[in-house]
């Protein structure tokens, strides 16, 4: 049998992705010696990504440091191939981990493939119904899954969803969601008073308060749009505040501002740190959002969430009918914010806790499994949804 330690490599780039891995080097590390943790960022993003490698006391050990202003797709694949090129050679590990759907995951997972080193794909087996939306994380979630020896998906759907595509050659585990793991911990610090959140200081607790975030590039030419909306919203009788960190894109933040700035009822906030994002989620009424990750955090507390987007790869939350798909049209937008404010009915039928997600347990299991398949530990128990 293999004694040597197991060189686990995981890559992140983005703030997401960076939360939802997070709980994996953390286990990783806790799994020393059988383990030796290798962390990889390609900073994809840079302000974003250095918040949260912080608050989880992370230091990675290879940075690539790609971001550039106005990035494209192409500009962002092609520095991660070059750089995890020499970043695999260099440190050898015996398998990659990669996160979702993110051009970062994709491109280091094909550097990885052409390493013929293994992948593992942490939140593996996602899809919605058209390849286009969302863009370009659909094409990449699956391009991933191509190039994958080691599924780790967070559900039953989603293991389902491989099957389906035939890769039952390759292993595929049901583990939970990371980000269950990461927002759990945090909202007990956050509960215990251990966290800073200026962006709620002054707010009216007797106002309902709106969660809003949008940043999607299928999103970026109706942002006028949703901005647009949450004037609108603003100015309803119910007084509601809406509190909206910014996302510091080209694409995005001069366009919010633009509409929004000095208008009454919202506030306009640089990004938000992660805990601080989270007694975000816990105080307000209900989100409005084109986030993955808040789909599945929300439910855990019970928020309601208008998604404002067309097509989810979540369904479990609409199953569970803490979700509701409102696209990103004004009037939808109005609307659909119009009906959870003003009908208790409406907001008590979407206001249930349930956690189709994950159980806080899920990176314990994406190292337990690869202890299993690659230096022949006992399998762990896949999760199973309440
Ligand atoms: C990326 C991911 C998306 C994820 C999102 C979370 C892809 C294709 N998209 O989209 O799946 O949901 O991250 O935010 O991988 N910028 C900064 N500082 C930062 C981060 C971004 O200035 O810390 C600016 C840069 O100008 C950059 C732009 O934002 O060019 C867009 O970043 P990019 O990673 O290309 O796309 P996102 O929209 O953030």
């Amino acid at each position: 049998m293999n004694r040597a330690p197991l060189r686990v490599m995981t890559v992140m780039g983005t703030r997401p992705d960076t939360i939802k891995m997070a709980p994996v080097v953390q286990a990783l590390r806790a799994a020393r010696p059988d383990v030796e943790p290798i962390v990889c960022v390609t900073a994809q993003h840079r302000e974003l990504l250095d918040e949260v490698l912080a608050l989880f006391g992370i230091v990675p050990d290879i940075d690539l440091d790609i971001m550039t202003k106005s990035q494209s797709l192409t500009d962002i694949t092609t520095r991660v191939l070059i750089g995890m090129e020499r970043a695999l050679i260099e440190a050898r590990p015996d398998v990659v981990l990669v996160h979702g759907d993110t051009t970062t995951s994709t491109a280091a997972a094909l550097a990885t493939f052409y390493q013929k080193i293994p992948v593992g794909h942490v939140e593996a087996g996602l899809r919605t119904s058209s390849i286009a939306e969302p863009f370009p994380e659909e094409a990449n979630r699956r391009l991933t899954g191509v190039l994958t020896s080691f599924h780790f998906a967070p559900t039953a759907r989603a293991k389902a969803n491989l099957l389906a595509e035939r890769t039952a050659h390759a292993y595929v585990v049901v583990t939970g969601n990371t980000v269950i793991d990461a927002f759990l911990a945090t909202e007990r610090r956050v509960r215990a008073g251990a966290v800073a959140v200026p962006a709620l200081d002054g707010l009216d607790p007797g106002r309902p308060m709106i969660f809003v975030t949008a940043h999607r590039r299928e999103n970026h030419e109706a942002m006028r749009d949703i901005a647009r909306a949450v004037q609108t919203i603003a100015a309803f009788p119910e007084r509601p505040q809406v509190l909206w960190p910014v996302h510091p894109s080209p694409q995005v933040a001069p366009v919010i501002h633009e509409v929004l700035d000095g208008i009454a009822g919202v506030r306009l906030v640089a990004p938000m740190g992660y805990a601080e994002t989270v007694a975000a989620v816990a105080a307000s009424a209900f989100v409005l959002t084109d986030s993955g990750g808040l789909q599945e955090e929300a439910p855990t507390l019970g928020k309601p969430v208008l998604v404002m987007r067309r097509e989810t790869e979540r369904p479990e939350g609409l199953e569970a009918g803490t979700l509701r798909l409102v696209g990103a049209r004004y009037e939808d937008i109005v609307a659909e914010t119009r009906r959870l404010l003003t009908d208790p009915a409406a907001y008590a039928r979407m206001a249930q806790a349930s956690n189709p997600y994950g159980d806080g347990r899920a990176a314990e299991r994406i190292v337990a499994s690869l202890l299993h398949v690659l230096r022949n530990g006992p399998a762990p128990p896949e999760f199973e949804a309440p």
